[in-house]
């Protein structure tokens, strides 16, 4: 056969060969592109050509490897990028990565709870600053100078003369709220608070607070102690009993502390109420007529009772958790327990 006829021929043998893997490539590569390939064999049998023809050959017999090596080129790069799609390829009725949604913090959803038991009869929601002066936080609520009662409360001075302090109870709002507003008052106040304690699982230099108020014509101990049954119920459930204690806070009279029934063992006794069946919440009292009149409320006209809770204590006895520190933590395996809430 001559010469030329082989070059047409693998020409025709190339342009129909077809590649379905790495094996027909490499097939393709020994026949036609290696030392021992019909190409390069045709290179051999070049040397017999004559030497008239042997440029138009030459150039023929170039183009041809040529030709083999686009296609075994092109066949290459196909097979290399379908083998990486396939690699890559993606199911896409696989359901997708969850979006990892965060969640309140479970101070905030009681504070949020609170505040909304209180908001269904007829509560309003105030704040206050948490710097305060000496008289929201002490002189106003019947603490003078020297009263021993301010002993209760270790307090981060900002300020001496005259002082500036990081209030140390929500009761500074009470007085803020009365000193811009007659009665009828009704209202909640929700904050952060600070006093100078050492941190343990039952006690930090930071907590929250939430703040009642309640003035009016008549109102009674028994307006408080039926409100405070109301959010007793609400808070921890319908079976809740409340029982008040007298106690002493120099900004009410006669003032008392307020258990409730303990949700875990349904007042039986148990480790978390100390066998005792209840567990503290708040303070409360009926506000001193001296208050009143101390933010421009007259005491023989109005009446009424406050109270004051922490916010970590509910949360604690709610979710029962025994450690207030985790609060503050932000620990999210911690946190995230609480978005079902
Ligand atoms: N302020 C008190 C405290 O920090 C709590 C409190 C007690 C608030 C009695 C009140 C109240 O409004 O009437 O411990």
């Amino acid at each position: 056969m001559d010469i030329k006829e082989s070059i047409q021929g693998i020409k025709t043998e190339i342009e129909q060969s077809s590649f379905d893997g790495a094996e027909s490539l490499e097939n393709f590569r020994l026949t036609y592109l290696s030392k021992k390939g019909k190409i390069q064999s045709l290179f051999g049998a070049f040397r017999d050509v004559p030497v008239d023809q042997k440029k138009i050959i030459g150039q023929e017999l170039n183009a041809l490897k040529q030709f083999a090596q686009e296609i075994f080129n092109t066949a290459q790069e196909n097979l290399g990028s379908s083998k990486k799609s396939s690699n890559n390829s993606q199911d896409l009725t696989m359901p997708g990565e969850p979006l990892r949604i965060g969640s309140r913090h479970p101070l905030s959803l009681v504070k949020n709870e609170i505040v909304e038991i209180f908001e269904r009869i007829g509560f309003n929601l105030s704040e206050g600053p948490e710097i305060e002066d000496d008289w929201h936080n002490f002189t106003a609520l019947n603490l003078p100078d020297e009263h021993p009662a301010r002993d209760m409360q270790d307090t981060f001075f900002i300020e001496k003369d005259p002082d500036y302090l990081l209030r140390t109870h929500t009761s500074s709002v009470q007085v803020r709220y009365m000193e811009n507003n007659q009665p009828p008052i009704r209202t909640i106040s929700p904050g952060r608070v600070f006093r100078n304690e050492a941190i343990s699982a039952r006690a930090h230099c930071i907590f929250h607070q939430v703040e009642g108020l309640y003035i009016d014509e008549g109102v009674s101990f028994a307006d408080l102690k039926q409100t405070l049954l109301y959010f007793a119920k609400e808070m921890f459930g319908e079976k809740t009993e409340i029982r008040l204690r007298p106690s002493y806070f120099p900004f009410t009279e006669p003032s008392a502390e307020v258990d409730v029934s303990c949700n875990i063992c349904g007042g039986a006794g148990c480790n978390v109420c100390k066998y005792t069946g209840y567990l503290e919440i708040l303070g409360c009292g009926m506000v001193d007529p001296a208050v009143l009149e101390n933010c421009g409320i007259d005491s023989k006209k109005y009446s009424g009772f406050a109270f004051g809770m922490g916010i970590e204590r509910i949360a604690m006895l709610k979710y029962q958790i025994n450690d207030l520190r985790l609060f503050f933590e932000n620990d999210i395996r911690f946190l995230k327990q609480f978005s079902k809430f």
